[in-house]
């Protein structure tokens, strides 16, 4: 499989079988996102995998319940990776700022598209979330109330193997050469 194979064969997977996932392969997941460039290179992030079968579940129900409830497909994953912001290296703070930007959730977003494409290659399926009840997981595992969650990610291997297509924007619409 080519790499632009392999990119267009990810889709997030909203509903897994019951199988789990290795440690092992959670392992390698985590490392591609370790590897992910950043900013100064900070590597301003921490991944906390969670594949322990009681606590993802209280992380199912609790996290992606009430006003959280369109993701609750996530009690069928078979684990979750959060993705929890840590300190930038002053150089890359100072940058942000300096080009209005923020590098830090640059750099995490690289990461989390790091680790879902090698789930991918895996076989494994993803989705990544940004809608969940940030206050009640940092509870669950005892993050310090001062950190962010930026992302969850879910895992597990896909129930469907065929998707609807993409809907993609025009490629004139987001590709241009020599000029805006
Ligand atoms: C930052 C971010 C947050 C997302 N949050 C959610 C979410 O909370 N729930 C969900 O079902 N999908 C979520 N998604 C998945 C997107 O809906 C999905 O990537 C998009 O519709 C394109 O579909 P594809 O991933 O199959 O190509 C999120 C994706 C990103 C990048």
């Amino acid at each position: 499989m080519t790499f632009l194979q392999l990119v267009k064969s990810r889709r997030s997977v909203r509903s897994y079988d019951a199988r789990l996932i290795k440690r092992e392969d959670l392992e390698i997941c985590v490392e591609a996102a370790r590897h992910a460039p950043s900013a100064c290179n900070s590597q301003p992030w921490k991944f906390i995998v969670i594949d322990d079968i009681a606590k993802k579940e209280v992380i199912a129900k609790n996290a992606f319940s009430g006003i959280y409830d369109m993701n609750a497909f996530v009690r069928e994953a078979a684990a979750f990776i959060l993705v929890v912001s840590e300190r930038t290296k002053l150089s890359a703070w100072m940058g942000g700022k300096l080009r209005n930007t923020n590098f830090r959730r640059i750099d995490i977003g690289i990461a989390c598209e790091h680790l879902v494409l090698q789930a991918q290659e895996l076989g494994i399926g993803t989705c990544i979330l940004g809608w969940f009840n940030e206050k009640k997981l940092k509870k669950i595992l005892f993050i310090p109330a001062s950190k962010k969650i930026e992302l969850v990610i879910a895992l597990g291997y896909p129930e469907q193997s065929e998707f609807p297509e993409r809907h993609l924007k025009d490629k004139d619409e987001v590709v241009s050469f020599n000029t805006y």
